[in-house]
């Protein structure tokens, strides 16, 4: 049976940003499937496991939101891992699968879920990028590139999808209070060779003018913005909310 509501695909919903996401996308009436590789069945949504650095996994969850619901009008790319070393050290596998869940993911994403986006008129697809879209830092080589790459292909689906009424937009957060910054710590501070009690200040808050962690909420509630009313405009662009770091 196909839901009355609008209905989201969102990914890494057992994490930080995705949590809150699905959690403000189901408190605002969309029923949401909550992928994950470690999927948290008390989370928000509909809990569904999938490795989403494989072609199966991204073919699977989009089917998975048809299957239950009849439709999909949003899919928000949230899923993300991180690795902090210096070029000469980068472990190659690491390299490809972070190129293989920041950028082919949404890619595998998109390309699954592209018909039914276009079937009412005002589908949705939301990357969760980063600044590191538009600014790099050292030792990050593989997610800056990816989440370049993101926002590349943000602007390529905003382009194919405005005759189908299908927004696409990317979320460029500074740095937001989750597992994946606090895993950081202790690679930062090997890295940049500073005390990982000073990782906080003098290297992850370094760039921000605002001198705080953004939480995850705030992230949800721009993605609530966007695919709600006030954000029809908004497509092909990167929404950066970064607290001042890509303004130097
Ligand atoms: N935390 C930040 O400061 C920050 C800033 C800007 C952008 N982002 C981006 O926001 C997104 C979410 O980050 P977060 O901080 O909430 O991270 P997180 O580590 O809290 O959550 C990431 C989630 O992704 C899931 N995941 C990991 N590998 C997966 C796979 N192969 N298949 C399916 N799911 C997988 C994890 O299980 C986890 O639940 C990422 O794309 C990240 O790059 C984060």
């Amino acid at each position: 049976m196909t839901s009355e509501r609008r209905v989201a695909l969102v990914t890494g919903a057992a994490g930080g940003i995705g949590r809150a996401v699905a959690s403000r996308l189901r408190d605002d009436g969309l029923d949401v499937l909550a992928v994950d590789l470690r999927p948290d069945p008390q989370g928000p949504g509909t809990a569904f496991q999938a490795d989403l650095t494989t072609r199966e996994g991204n073919a699977g969850a989009v089917a998975a939101a048809l299957e239950r619901f009849g439709r999909l009008d949003v899919v928000v790319a949230n899923a993300g891992i991180q690795h902090v070393a210096p070029i000469r050290d980068f472990p190659e596998e690491r390299w490809d699968q972070i190129l293989a869940l920041l950028l082919t993911s949404p890619f595998l994403l998109a390309k699954h879920a592209w018909s039914a986006l276009a079937e009412r008129g005002d589908g949705h697809f939301v990357a969760i990028a980063s600044a590191h879209a538009l600014v790099a830092s050292p030792y990050k080589a593989a997610y800056v590139s990816a989440k370049h790459g993101v926002l590349g292909l943000v602007r390529t689906l905003a382009l194919e999808g405005g005759e189908a009424g299908i927004l696409a937009t990317a979320v460029c957060p500074g740095f937001v209070r989750t597992p994946l910054v606090e895993s950081q710590v202790a690679d930062q501070a090997k890295a940049h060779g500073v005390d990982p009690e000073r990782v906080l200040d003098d290297v992850i808050l370094q760039p921000h003018a605002v001198k705080r962690l953004i939480e995850p909420e705030e992230v949800a509630a721009t993605v609530a913005f966007l695919i709600g009313p006030g954000g029809r405009a908004f497509t092909g662009v990167p929404v950066t909310m970064d607290l001042g770091w890509t303004a130097r």
